[in-house]
């Protein structure tokens, strides 16, 4: 069933997947959108742009510390207190360098924070307010299986998964949707490094068309592009002495 939207929450707002993901929401109705991230000079920024692309739509921001649970739970009353948003979208995240988490504790305690701990957080919060609406966040195709390349990050995204399959288990037959969304690698900030070094990355317009989709449509989980959920399903098969010998 394809939810109505009025009202939209963001966390990570400035993530470039999470601006064109509410652009391709926006794009079809005027709604109002709530901008949390880190920092007020790039949500400032990012609100500036929506209100040129979408004048008939309505948009705030609120800048926070994502991982501070005391403003997480105030964050999460002051958007539930007069009813609930039609999506909450949950889409912050850090890809740092493997090998520098490896050798330094506190880099390895940061990423796992940013993109496991807090987005779970924010789950929560939300979930244990929310009782309609729809509860998107973004996973990623490294949360499927453990590879030496960036199993922190993979591991903080695995993390993300195991919450919403709970939440899913426990909303299930209700009216809140959960909903896990599973980029395989895009064209980002986050990957320019790696468009650097020549990978095939999507296209972000077309990664956040899949996600506005299948979020409106609450797909219980939801590989964006689609063929990233065949891809996988072969990567999780392969035996441990076949896949531990690959240099993925
Ligand atoms: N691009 C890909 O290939 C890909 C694939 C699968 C999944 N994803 C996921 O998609 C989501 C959006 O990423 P993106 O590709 O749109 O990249 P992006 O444009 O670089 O956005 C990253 C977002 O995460 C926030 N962030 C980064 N480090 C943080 C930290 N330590 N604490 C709090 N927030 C932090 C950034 O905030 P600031 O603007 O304040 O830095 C920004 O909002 C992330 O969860 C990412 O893991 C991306």
């Amino acid at each position: 069933m394809t939810n109505p939207i009025a009202r939209i929450v963001v966390v990570g707002a400035t993530s470039a997947i999470a601006q064109h993901t509410l652009r391709a929401w926006l794009a079809g109705r005027d709604a109002s959108a709530h901008l949390i991230g880190r920092s007020e000079s790039r949500l400032a920024s990012v609100e500036a742009d929506l209100r040129v692309r979408f004048p008939g739509s309505t948009f705030s921001h609120e800048a926070v510390d994502l991982i501070d649970v005391e403003a997480i739970e105030r964050v999460a009353d002051h958007e539930t207190a007069n009813g609930d948003p039609d999506i909450v979208l949950i889409a912050h995240g850090s890809l740092t360098s493997q090998t520098d988490s490896q050798k330094n504790l506190r880099a390895a305690s940061e990423q796992l924070i940013a993109t496991g701990v807090s987005p779970a957080l924010w789950l929560e919060a939300f979930a244990d307010r929310m009782t309609t609406g729809t509860l998107a966040v973004i996973g990623s195709v490294a949360g499927d299986r453990g590879r030496r390349s960036n199993y922190l990050y993979g591991a903080g995204k695995g993390l993300i998964e195991r919450v919403t399959q709970g939440l899913q288990n426990r909303f299930e037959g209700t009216d809140l949707h959960v909903v896990l969304i599973k980029p395989g690698p895009t064209r980002t900030p986050m990957t320019e490094h790696l468009a650097v070094a020549g990978a095939r990355l999507a296209d972000v317009h077309l990664v956040a068309e899949g996600i506005a989709h299948a979020v409106t449509r609450n797909k219980r989980v939801a590989y964006v592009p689609r063929r990233w959920g065949v891809i996988m399903a072969v990567v999780r098969s392969i035996p441990a002495p076949v896949f531990n010998r690959l240099d993925l």
